[in-house]
């Protein structure tokens, strides 16, 4: 049997080269084992415990979508989906809310750093979130999930949850591992001792989609603090597919003789170069593939979660 791998990649906004290389690189790579049936979503109503304008959620799942497509993802060999587009996974949320103790869900690292830093919202989605990821996850009866070490506390949950169900209704659900993605931490632009993220500002990030130019321009300002000068040698490194440029790099900077713009333009053109297929296939993706990519994406995933469904509200004796 084919093991199942499920995971998803939340629709926040521009995609930045930390999310590229904490997830979808490695799905992209996850799709060239035969012995996997794979799972990758955008889960939107995860993204909703925290803040966000309305008007542009759809604009940014739509472009994710063609991120993850232009990036490499490709439909035939994954099913890609919108969690929202499978309204199941509220139903065994549900389910799974009524076996999940309260004290499994107060230890939660992510949701206290979360709660910290969204004091003004600490909604009761922030706190039960890990429970949909359960559901997300045991919904496709998943072994694997390839998640950053964020959400490793999280797929454990989803372990304990397949088991007190399995135990309570009978055998149903796999128990879940975590695949830890293994990439160094890719740190802001401006703040070298702190991790790249929206929240840090436009600046601070680089976008798999910024254009050559946008790419130059935020590297020209980056800090330049011995840190910070390591994170572009560690950035460097990991854009060049050869690694020849990186070792001259490397090596004038250990003699001493290496210029901070000098490197600065060189990783800016070792990534614009990295991402330049990504920005052409993207501009082909038009609104009627990533209308039609959902569809089909959506009626598989649907399919699947309609069959566990059944097997878990006969199970729980609810229908
Ligand atoms: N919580 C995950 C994150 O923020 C995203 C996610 C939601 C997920 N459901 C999942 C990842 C199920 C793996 C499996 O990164």
């Amino acid at each position: 049997m084919k093991k199942v791998i499920v995971s998803g990649i939340q629709p926040t906004g521009e995609m930045h080269i930390g999310n590229y290389l904490g997830a979808v690189k490695n799905w992209v790579e996850l799709q060239a084992d035969p012995q996997f049936d794979r799972y990758f979503f955008i889960p939107d109503w995860h993204s909703m415990t925290i803040d966000y304008e309305p008007g542009t959620k759809q604009r940014i799942i739509r472009n994710l979508v063609r991120d993850l497509l232009a990036l490499g993802i490709d439909p035939k060999k994954s099913t890609l989906f919108i969690q929202s587009h499978i309204p199941e996974h509220t139903e065994l949320f549900w389910t799974l809310m009524t076996l999940t103790p309260m004290s499994e869900l107060e230890k939660m690292t992510q949701f206290k750093d979360k709660a910290l830093k969204n004091a003004e919202n600490i909604n009761a989605g922030l706190f039960t979130y890990p429970v949909l990821m359960a559901a997300d996850i045991l919904m496709y009866k998943a072994h694997i999930n390839p998640v950053g070490e964020d959400q490793v506390q999280h797929v454990e949950l989803a372990r304990v949850l397949a088991k007190k169900f399995n135990n309570k209704f009978g055998q149903t659900f796999p128990e879940p591992q975590s695949m830890l993605t293994n990439v160094p931490r890719i740190m802001s632009l401006l703040e070298s001792d702190k991790k790249m993220s929206k929240s840090g500002g436009d600046k601070s990030c680089l976008y798999v989609s910024d254009s050559p130019t946008v790419i130059s321009e935020k590297i020209r300002k980056a800090v330049t603090d011995e840190q910070g000068v390591q994170n572009l040698l560690g950035l460097a490194k990991l854009f060049d597919p050869t690694g020849l440029t990186y070792k001259h790099l490397n090596k004038d900077f250990a003699g001493g003789t290496l210029k901070n713009v000098e490197l600065k333009d060189t990783l800016a053109e070792l990534i614009s170069t990295y991402f330049a297929d990504f920005r052409a296939r993207k501009e082909e993706i038009d609104d009627k593939m990533v209308d039609e990519v959902i569809a089909e994406g959506c009626a598989r995933a649907r399919e699947m979660a309609q069959r566990t469904m059944e097997d878990v509200r006969s199970k729980t004796g609810i229908r």
